[in-house]
């Protein structure tokens, strides 16, 4: 394994950058870039040629990276033995230190027959079984061979999870729509016991499979949830053996699943190696499966090994995570820029930011070091977004004129599902996604605005006063990854170029991007406060302000 690195901002090439974005920051105008150099375009872009579904630019050329500034990063990623990181995480080691854990999301998807080693033991058996159990499943559920405990066809799929065993099915689920076999997909994942009555209500207790995703089966929003869809679930067929038919659960602990009265036949199983937020490969996915058919569930982890691939083997300057990674540092570290906006330009993928939000802030969100120690510098960015071009009437104000600078990723398919009105509607959102990014880059000088004011028909005072709320300063930086279209394949590929950007970006700043503490503590304090919600005592054992609102709820209670 790579040994200890020191502190990000004490690597001789860390200050280096640091001093040329002193004294040079002012000069990376993009737009002027693209002037100084018509090659620009070739040089800052990537097109990955994947074997299915067609090629995936990476246009990185609308970025404030120059020929100075780019090798001293690309320097950056090699001193901190990112390759090293790398091979570990991929040959088992136990690269999750606080957990002693391997991390091996990859073998999952590993489609070679080559063995995974994970301390002497091949993983790979047990990863391809469980894939067979996920198939058989699938097929029988689809073609209508497993059927209700009233002998219906199951039409209706529920899965219950949260976090990593939520967010990943559901936003691949939605961003494969239109793969869809039949089957009616939902996901409850909220304690808010609206979520789960609100897919009750659409639901018909003979025809529904109700999936419990749950890696730990100890989390308290899945199990509670869980327990109300099986009273509800009994309520309906009085009978204890309809369980069997209609319950199944996706876990690593056998022994919970087995106390909650699920069968362990019924049961599909994954290891401790693969993290909450990197388990939508795993058996976490039945859901996908069920939604978009067992073979496009394995062109989904088609598309990630080809990408495992590509990140194993290309060199950092034509890699695209490791790209996408520095760029992130860049702006983090230097620019300053606390935010990263993730900006589909298609409808299915509408959940890929808040996926993503889970898959970053969760992993890169540290403020200790591996060694325990402080950083002194920022580390993940806060993550968010919205699909194109809903986003451009709601925030986008703030990304071309606001005072922060907010690094954009545009992702895009050249081609739609739905060419409705001969593909106008298509034409039209790739306009506004090229038009964006365009827009971010050249902005607006104050002799433009004039010059469109006076067009208008607008002088003296008038036009004045109007003047510098027309300008709009330009230079805000975009990444562009365009496909060919969301197939099973690319999306699988775009997936897991962004968990291995944010593998990346983890060991630069020397955190253990696989742990995730910090979602403990909310965890404890909440069961200390349900049971002082259950009398009706003044409560006065917190922080006034907590007790005030606990007296507030109580007194409202009813
Ligand atoms: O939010 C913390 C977390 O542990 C996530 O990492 C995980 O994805 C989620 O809870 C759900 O955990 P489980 O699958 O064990 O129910």
């Amino acid at each position: 394994m790579a040994g200890t690195l020191p502190p990000l901002n004490t690597e001789p090439v860390f200050k280096k950058i640091q001093e040329y974005y002193n004294a040079h920051s002012q000069e990376l105008v993009i737009k002027d870039l693209f002037v100084k150099d018509p090659k620009r375009f070739l040089k800052y872009s990537l097109r990955l040629s994947t074997p299915k579904d067609g090629e995936i630019l990476l246009d990185y050329s609308k970025n404030r990276v120059n020929e100075d500034v780019w090798p001293m990063l690309l320097e950056l990623a090699r001193v901190r033995r990112v390759a090293e990181a790398r091979d570990a995480m991929f040959c088992g080691q136990h690269i999750n230190i606080t957990e002693n854990r391997a991390v091996l999301h990859t073998a999952l998807r590993n489609r070679s027959l080559d063995p995974v080693l994970l301390d002497n033991k091949d993983v790979m058996p047990d990863v391809r079984a469980e894939l067979a159990h996920m198939k058989e499943f699938t097929n029988q559920v689809i073609s209508g061979v497993w059927r209700g405990c009233t002998g219906k066809q199951i039409t209706d799929v529920v899965n219950i999870g949260i976090g990593g065993s939520d967010l990943g099915p559901l936003m691949v689920t939605e961003s494969l729509k239109p793969y869809g076999k039949g089957l009616h997909s939902h996901f409850v994942s909220n304690i808010d016991g609206t979520h789960m009555a609100e897919v009750l209500k659409k639901v018909c207790y003979e025809t529904t499979l109700f999936i419990i995703a749950s890696k730990t089966f100890t989390t308290q929003e899945t199990i509670t949830n869980a327990t109300s869809a099986k009273t509800w679930l009994l309520e309906h067929a009085k009978d204890e053996e309809a369980v069997a038919k209609h319950f199944v659960a996706l876990s690593t602990n056998k022994e919970k699943v087995t106390a909650f009265g699920i069968d362990s036949k019924n049961m599909f199983g994954f290891w401790d190696w693969v993290g909450g937020r990197y388990s939508l490969w795993s058996a976490i996915g039945l859901s996908i499966c069920l939604s978009i058919g067992f073979e496009n569930f394995e062109q989904l982890l088609d598309g990630a090994y080809w990408m495992d691939n590509h990140f194993r083997s290309a060199p950092f300057e034509k890699n695209a995570p490791v790209i996408l990674a520095l760029l992130g540092v860049w702006y983090s570290n230097f620019y300053k820029a606390e935010t990263h906006a993730l900006l589909p330009y298609d409808q299915y993928l509408h959940r890929f930011a808040a996926y993503f939000q889970q898959g970053d802030m969760e992993s890169n969100g540290k403020f200790v070091s591996k060694s325990g120690k402080p950083v002194e510098y920022s580390t993940g960015p806060i993550v968010w977004g919205e699909p194109g071009t809903n986003g451009q009437h709601a925030f986008y104000q703030l990304i071309h004129q606001g005072t922060r600078l907010i690094p954009c990723d545009f992702i895009a398919p050249a081609q739609t599902h739905n060419p409705i009105a001969n593909g106008k509607h298509h034409k039209i959102l790739l306009s506004n996604f090229l038009a964006q990014t365009e827009a971010l880059m050249a902005g607006k000088t104050s002799d433009q605005a004039r010059e469109e004011l006076t067009k208008a028909g607008l002088c003296g005072n008038e036009l004045e006063n109007i003047l510098p709320h027309k300008i709009f300063t330009g230079n805000r930086p975009t990444n562009s990854i365009v496909c060919k279209k969301i197939s099973p394949f690319t999306l699988g590929a775009l997936i897991a170029l962004y968990e291995h950007k944010i593998f990346v970006q983890g060991i630069i700043w020397d955190i253990n991007s696989f742990d995730q503490w910090g979602v403990e503590l909310g965890k404890q304090l909440a069961k200390a406060i349900e049971p002082e919600l259950d009398n009706c005592d003044e409560i006065s054992s917190h922080d006034s302000s907590t007790n005030g609102l606990i007296n507030f709820i109580k007194a409202n209670w009813k």
